[in-house]
């Protein structure tokens, strides 16, 4: 049963000429599949449509070819042969009574342009702002290209309504949509009627409006999203700025769709940014305007979503993540099934399939992606094989995740765990500064397995192979984690680096044990991750005086795929940590590093007490081998396979063990496809 106080989250809303079923609104967002991989994204989004959100968007989709943003895989609507791909996704989007939006992205001064090689069109002349700082410059728009740039707008509308979507959205946020390149100082730096007053800089995104109303205003709703604060001061499109223009054209749009500023502020991560961070700079909006508002802010709390809407700060609950870590989010909450939400982490693993172009993958929620591609549904698993029972042995991510979808699909299963609590290297890591949030990934699982009938959970049992060949069950499936190394084997070095045994070093394990290094501590990070800047962290508050060494020319680097890079450098920094890019460590000695640069391999010395050693991982695979080394004797015993899966296998990220688990467990007593692809995917069609 429902509880009366989300009531109100379920009230019909209307937008323009349309009216949502609910308040529930899956903002924009990219998935790393995108043009390439139509079905998977549409697939994707019909889950959500089952889950019964009552509004759902596509990504951004480039409306015009001479803007696009290669590498990055977004959709594209270029000309009519890309409808029947967009078609598949609005269909998909409304099969449960959900409205299909559409946003119309022209990229200006961020489209390099490198796939069409046209010459990149901005408000203002200037060079191409990306994340890469590609070798281009935009020209600026004459008024020619003004009126053809409304034209283009007003063909993509058409095509829009062509492929069955019900609203637009044009995109002015993050800095990426022309629409606040127009609006924005920074941006705009015409002397025309284009540009100079806000009057000014308002002109375009009302003629664009004007036009796409004659073209489709009587059957589409049309939104526009802009962001509530461009985050460069007075410069920018500031928030008391965009409540200026708020009020000057409050009903311009159908809906404003209000996120927050750059990406990185928008889809901050919980390590930096609380649940409905953007409450402050959104409040008050909805009174400048008789049109609804929907806003953003990781909103996995049914009772914060329910205050915003009571309050009369919001009209829409805005989700991207929330949404794709529990597709069925809306439902849950509508069934009175709070405790069943699979609450979203805030790691930002699912922005790093579109940094990396590859497919985007949910720590929470493994099957994100894998709708079409695998046939995986996020409630549901595949009916029960032949045999009866699985021994999982570790409860970290990777085997929570499988001991979870395993017992859904009906096994009995035995989880057997060394320690006294479930989470694995996720009850270690969510009492590290800032990663708190990551434990939903154990209390989700914990919670899901308290409520089978057929899991029994076995703590304090570190199992020997012999014990295992005693138990007799059918199926193992090892997933008992990685330990980090001490002797810095990684990247920089493939065998350890010379020691000097006066030299204590600490791994992150030590350190997460409760084994802290005190004095001058030399980091070394050679992981690239988060681990080495959240260590750094928790040392320096500890009262250690940290220097961070990395061969990298970035502290944490590969974060830049999570969008956290900057935040992670500036709160080392305010924390007082020495940063030392671009360096190596040849050696440790009694007293210091002896250090290398990564270019010249010029030699440098640090005095330190201690070294904390943020290296690569070993897998814990020692009963995995001892069973493999006793195959002879598991038909005596009963057992029928024996797997490792997780950090077991091979050390990553934790979606990559939550992953591996779901895999697993969907795929026992399958029929082997031999040397199938075990996915499915879309083939460019020859022309
Ligand atoms: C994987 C991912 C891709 C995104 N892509 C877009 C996009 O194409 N267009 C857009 O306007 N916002 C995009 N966003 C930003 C979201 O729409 C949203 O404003 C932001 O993530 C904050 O909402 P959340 O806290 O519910 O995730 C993206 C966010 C994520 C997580
Ligand atoms: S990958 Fe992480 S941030 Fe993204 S939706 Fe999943 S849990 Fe949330």
């Amino acid at each position: 049963m429902r509880n009366s106080a989300y009531d109100i989250l379920f009230d019909k809303v209307r937008i323009g000429p349309l009216t949502a079923k609910n308040r529930f609104y899956q903002v924009p967002h990219c998935n790393g599949g995108g043009y390439r991989d139509p079905s998977a994204a549409a697939a994707m989004r019909g889950i959500k449509a089952e889950g019964g959100w009552g509004v759902i968007f596509t990504e951004q989709t480039e409306m015009h070819h001479t803007s696009e943003i290669t590498p990055f895989i977004e959709l594209r609507l270029w000309d009519d042969a890309d409808i029947p791909a967009l078609r598949r996704m609005s269909e998909a989007m409304k099969t449960h009574g959900a409205l299909a939006g559409i946003q119309l992205a022209y990229s200006g001064i961020n489209g390099p342009n490198f796939y069409t090689k046209e010459v990149p069109l901005a408000v203002s002349a200037g060079p191409i702002r990306t994340f890469t700082n590609d070798p281009v410059q935009a020209r600026a728009l004459d008024k020619t290209d003004i009126r053809n740039l409304r034209r283009w707008f007003v063909n993509a509308a058409k095509r829009s309504k062509h492929a069955g979507f019900d609203l637009i959205c044009l995109y002015g946020a993050h800095g990426f949509g022309i629409f606040q390149h127009f609006l924005s100082r920074a941006t705009n730096q015409r002397t025309d009627e284009y540009g100079g007053s806000l009057e000014n800089r308002s002109r375009f995104v009302n003629e664009v409006f004007a036009d796409m109303r004659d073209a489709v205003g009587d059957t589409m709703a049309i939104s526009l999203r802009v962001s509530l604060d461009e985050t460069i001061g007075n410069l920018g499109f500031s928030n008391a700025e965009v409540r200026d223009f708020i009020e000057m054209n409050g009903d311009l749009p159908d809906l404003w769709d209000l996120a927050q500023g750059t990406w990185e502020d928008c889809s901050g991560p919980s390590r930096f940014k609380e649940e409905a961070a953007q409450e402050s700079l959104v409040t008050g909006i909805r009174d400048l305007t008789s049109k609804p508002v929907v806003g953003v802010g990781r909103f996995t709390s049914p009772d914060v979503m329910a205050r915003l809407v009571r309050q009369g700060v919001l009209d829409f609950i805005g989700c991207a993540r929330p949404s794709i870590a529990d597709p069925f989010l809306p439902k849950k909450i509508e069934e009175g099934r709070i405790e069943d939400i699979r609450e979203c982490i805030g790691c930002n693993i699912c922005i790093t399939g579109d940094m990396t172009q590859s497919i985007s993958r949910c720590t929470q929620n493994p099957t994100f992606m894998e709708e079409w591609r695998k046939g995986w549904h996020p409630e549901k698993m595949n009916p029960k094989g032949e045999s009866a029972n699985v021994l999982v042995v570790g409860a970290g991510p990777a085997g929570l995740e499988a001991a979870r979808a395993l017992s859904l699909r009906g096994y009995d299963v035995a989880l057997a765990e060394a320690g006294r609590e479930l989470g694995g290297r996720v009850a270690r890591e969510r009492k590290l500064p800032g990663l708190s949030a990551w434990g939903r990934v154990a209390d989700y699982r914990a919670y899901q397995l308290s409520q089978r009938p057929n899991v029994e959970t076995y703590f304090e049992s570190r199992l020997t192979a012999a014990e295992i060949l005693d138990f007799g069950f059918q199926h193992v499936c090892i997933a008992t984690g990685a330990t980090w190394r001490a002797d810095g084997v990684a990247r920089q070095h493939v065998v350890p680096i010379p020691r000097d045994g006066a030299m204590p070093v600490f791994t992150p394990d030590n350190i997460m044990a409760g084994r802290l290094p005190s004095g001058e501590v030399v980091l070394f990070d050679d992981d690239h991750y988060y681990m080495g800047g959240v260590i750094a962290e928790l040392l320096a508050g500890a009262g250690c005086r940290v220097t961070f060494v990395t061969t990298s020319a970035y502290v944490s680097d590969w974060t830049l795929n999570t969008l956290e890079q900057g935040a992670i450098h500036r709160r080392l920094v305010a924390a007082g940590v020495k940063i030392v890019l671009n360096t190596g460590i040849a050696a440790i000695k009694a007293d210091g590093v002896a250090t290398e640069c990564a270019y010249t391999g010029s030699p440098g010395h640090i005095a330190c007490d201690a070294v904390a050693m943020v290296a690569s991982r070993l897998s814990d695979d020692v009963l995995y081998r001892d069973l493999m080394a006793r195959a002879a004797d598991w038909a005596d015993a009963g057992i029928a396979s024996v797997r490792i899966i997780g950090d077991a296998n091979a050390p990553g990220p934790i979606a990559w063990a939550t992953y591996a688990g779901h895999r697993y467990a969907r795929e026992l007593d399958m029929p082997d496809i031999g040397d199938a692809l075990p996915f499915r995917r879309e083939v460019t069609a020859l022309a």
